[in-house]
């Protein structure tokens, strides 16, 4: 379906096409960047309970569990029933309207077409564009799938599979940058 023209010939791409796109980048960055920032540890763990050996005393255990549990009471104030809103809650939403993108975009594309390759680009690089925006859009469903399976499941092992993923990510924006960073490119999408 790649560069088939619309129901009447094309010249750029649709006012639509463009918000979309633009759209998905402002919501990935913001992604990436809450993602990197993401407090993993809820900072409840007492300094000195790894390092003890086990052999802490009882009245040093009882109070170290005293700190852990009002640590955990204070975490517990900023979780979506508790009205706050803290990165991991905004780190999911986001996730989420990435995957609503995601999931609109390449079905968006098929009812408006695509204009007409760019004159510019060879024909290794149509052929290189076309897998790597595949890619991009796989990946705009699969990265947020692979956190959802990581929060759902609640269990870590998860973790290397939502880097990962996001990781390929990258590799397929690189790609994707390294054909569209030039002018004649980058205004098709203004
Ligand atoms: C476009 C979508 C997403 C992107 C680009 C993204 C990206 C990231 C990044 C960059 C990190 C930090 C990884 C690291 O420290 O190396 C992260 C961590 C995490 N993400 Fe996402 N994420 C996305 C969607 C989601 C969704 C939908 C969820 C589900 C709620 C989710 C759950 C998590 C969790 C739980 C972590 C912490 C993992 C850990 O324990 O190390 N992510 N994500
Ligand atoms: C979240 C990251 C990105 C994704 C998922 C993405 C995805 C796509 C997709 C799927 C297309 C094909 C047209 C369409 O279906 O709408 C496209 C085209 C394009 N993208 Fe991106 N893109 C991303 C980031 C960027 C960035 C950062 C730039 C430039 C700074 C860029 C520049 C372009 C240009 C210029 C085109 C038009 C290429 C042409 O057909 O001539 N994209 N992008």
């Amino acid at each position: 379906m790649h560069r088939v023209p619309g129901p009447e010939p094309r010249v750029g791409y649709r006012a639509s096409q463009k918000v979309l796109h633009w759209l998905t980048v402002l919501a990935v960055a913001a992604q990436l960047a809450v993602g990197y920032n993401l407090d993993l540890d809820d900072g409840c763990d007492p300094a000195g309970e790894d390092r003890s050996g086990g052999d802490t005393s009882d009245a040093e255990e009882e109070r170290l569990d005293r700190l852990e549990d009002a640590c955990e009471a204070r975490a517990d104030d900023h979780d979506l029933l508790g009205g706050g809103f803290d990165l991991a809650e905004v780190h999911l939403l986001l996730g989420l309207a990435v995957l609503a993108l995601g999931v609109v975009r390449p079905l968006w594309r098929r009812v408006a077409g695509l204009p007409p390759w760019s004159e510019h680009l060879s024909p290794a690089r149509r052929r290189l564009a076309t897998r790597t925006e595949r890619a991009l859009m796989t990946l705009l469903v699969v990265v947020p799938l692979t956190g959802l399976v990581l929060v759902g499941t609640g269990d870590d092992a998860w973790v290397p599979l939502h880097v990962g993923a996001h990781v390929a990510f990258f590799v397929a924006l690189a790609a994707h940058l390294s054909s569209n960073l030039r002018p004649a490119i980058l205004r098709r999408m203004f």
